[in-house]
């Protein structure tokens, strides 16, 4: 397996050592491939992305990814959709589960959910007229972009309780009827039970009854936004990982962004990260090694190795190694 491993900016460059870390205890036959990507590249190169990294992105089995700062600057070209749309890792997969020890803003710990978002198009087209008084940003839902995320939804809503939610926004936008209608179709023809909701009484209902979630389906931006939402239920947006998926790749990155206002602290949470690389070694087959990922991440909250958005007073690179020698431990056990 070839792996490229892209810092990219801000708490990114802190986060990824740390879960570079915990993945090299296991030694396992995994060719990591450095690329610098991002808002640092473009202030030196004028360019964040071009096609020798897209190149090299295509020439590897997956990505493991920090965070990417993406400026205000019109002409900037963001990364991070570039590569989604370039490498058609059209699903989003975004866990929402608790971790021992610890509970976010409602106090529950008795629930565990997965937002599969549509990764590749929705308000994320691209295509956008802007004038001086006035600007659009053309909305796409397509019967085939549905239809695959319906798909991936079900196998996994298969794989765990068999309980699909259909969030959408389709009392307004006609173009989500489509993408409710081919949810439901493809729900049906799976045999999958499913139910919808409309966006809006979902962010109410996620932070109120999270334990009525199984998986949540949802078009692009309504999945960024409740993603992030849904990372308060668990205690912290550094606890969010998440993969995009496609047919061919995948790309593991955390929830967050590049935390311009704790990066070169040392502080930034780097569990996301962790978990994220624990979602790569889930994809690449390494069941057992996830799992052990999985327990030495809970260990360490649950002994109060934390950084401060839980509470703790422990850098990135403390928790990282924490994480690393719990595993170690069980390894020699
Ligand atoms: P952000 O996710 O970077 O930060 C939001 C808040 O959460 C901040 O207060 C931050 O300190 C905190 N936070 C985030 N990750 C944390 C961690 N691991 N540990 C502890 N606290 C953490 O969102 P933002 O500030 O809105 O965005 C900053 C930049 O990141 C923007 O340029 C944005 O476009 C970009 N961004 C990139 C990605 C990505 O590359 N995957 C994702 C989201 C945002
Ligand atoms: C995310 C991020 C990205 C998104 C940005 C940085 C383009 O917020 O991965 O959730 O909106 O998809
Ligand atoms: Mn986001």
């Amino acid at each position: 397996m070839r792996v490229a491993v892209v810092e990219g900016d801000g708490i990114g460059k802190e986060v990824i050592p740390a879960a570079v870390e915990v993945l090299d205890v296991f030694g396992l036959p995994i060719e990591k491939v450095p690329l610098e990507l991002g808002y640092g590249k473009w202030e030196k190169c004028g360019v964040a992305i071009d096609d020798d990294d897209l190149d090299v992105l295509k020439s590897c089995d997956c990505v493991l990814f920090g965070a990417i700062t993406t400026p205000a600057d019109p002409n900037y070209k963001s990364v991070l959709l570039t590569i989604r749309k370039e490498l058609d890792m059209y699903a989003n997969i975004r866990p929402i589960k608790p971790l021992p020890g610890v509970t976010g803003v409602t106090g529950k710990s008795d629930f565990d959910f997965v937002i599969v978002r549509e990764n590749t198009e929705g308000m994320y087209s691209s295509i956008e007229e802007i004038h001086d008084d006035v600007a659009y940003t053309k909305r796409v839902v397509s019967r085939k972009g549905s239809e695959r995320i319906a798909k991936s939804a079900c196998k996994l809503a298969k794989e765990r309780r068999n309980d699909l939610m259909i969030v959408h926004k389709s009392n307004v936008l006609k173009s989500d009827t489509l993408f409710l209608d081919v949810c439901r179709e493809t729900a049906r023809s799976e045999g999958v039970d499913h139910r919808d909701m409309l966006v809006d009484a979902m962010a109410y209902s996620l932070m109120t009854y999270p334990e009525r979630y199984d998986v949540v389906v949802t078009t692009n931006l309504f999945g960024d936004i409740l993603s992030d939402m849904s990372a308060a239920l668990v205690g912290s947006l550094g606890l969010a990982p998440s993969a995009n998926i496609g047919d061919k790749y995948a790309f593991f990155e955390p929830v967050h962004g590049s935390g311009p206002d704790i990066a070169g602290k040392g502080i930034a949470n780097p569990i996301a990260a962790i978990l994220s690389m624990k979602m790569m070694l889930e994809w690449m087959g390494y069941q057992k090694e996830a799992d052990l990922v999985e327990e030495a991440v809970g260990k360490s909250i649950l002994e109060k190795i934390t950084t401060p958005d839980l509470g703790g007073d422990a850098s990135t690179i403390e928790v990282g190694r924490a994480i690393a020698n719990y595993i170690k431990d069980m390894l020699d056990r």
